[in-house]
């Protein structure tokens, strides 16, 4: 079982693209495990971008996260993380496979929707960066155990 983060960028939140995008890989079948809406603070921003820091994106991008609110999810699934890469498609949205989100919704480099965690490492390192240990919530996919609480 893996976990792996997911940002709905500016673009994502601005289009009103959330609820599809979350509904696509909860269709998939991954399991919601945090979910999280705000204005990203300029130092959270660089420091989850720092690895680009030298690249001539970097201001554009930094400057484009903290621009509007993003909307963060934690899945959980079997092979979470290239489950999700795979589903969210090519960096370059022109490159992206049709039926992928980016392939879908998405033209420009920049503004292409949404982020996910690439490997086992920046999984953790990005879900601990973005989200408190108590705030990522573990629950059992159990209809019975629904049902119980409703009653
Ligand atoms: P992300 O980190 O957002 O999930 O995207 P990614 O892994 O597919 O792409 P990455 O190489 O990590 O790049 C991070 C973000 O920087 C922007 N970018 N612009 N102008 C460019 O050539 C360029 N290359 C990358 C994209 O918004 C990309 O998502
Ligand atoms: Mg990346």
């Amino acid at each position: 079982m893996e976990r792996t983060l997911i940002i709905v960028k500016p673009d994502g939140v601005q289009r009103g693209l959330v609820g599809p995008i979350l509904s696509r890989l909860e269709g998939r079948g991954l399991k919601l495990v945090g979910l999280k809406f705000l204005l990203v603070p300029r130092a959270l921003a660089e420091q989850h971008y720092a690895i680009h820091r030298d690249k001539p994106f970097y201001g554009e991008l930094v400057d484009f996260i903290t621009s509007a609110p993003v909307a963060l999810a934690a899945l959980e699934g079997p092979g979470a993380i290239s489950v999700v890469r795979s589903a969210i498609g090519s960096t370059n949205p022109a490159n992206a496979d049709p039926g992928t989100i980016r392939g879908d919704f998405a033209l420009d480099v920049l503004h292409n929707l949404i982020h996910a965690s690439d490997g086992p490492d920046t999984a953790q390192a990005e879900l601990a960066l973005w989200f408190k240990p108590d705030e990522l919530i573990s629950w059992p996919r159990d209809a019975d155990k629904w049902i119980a609480v409703q009653e």
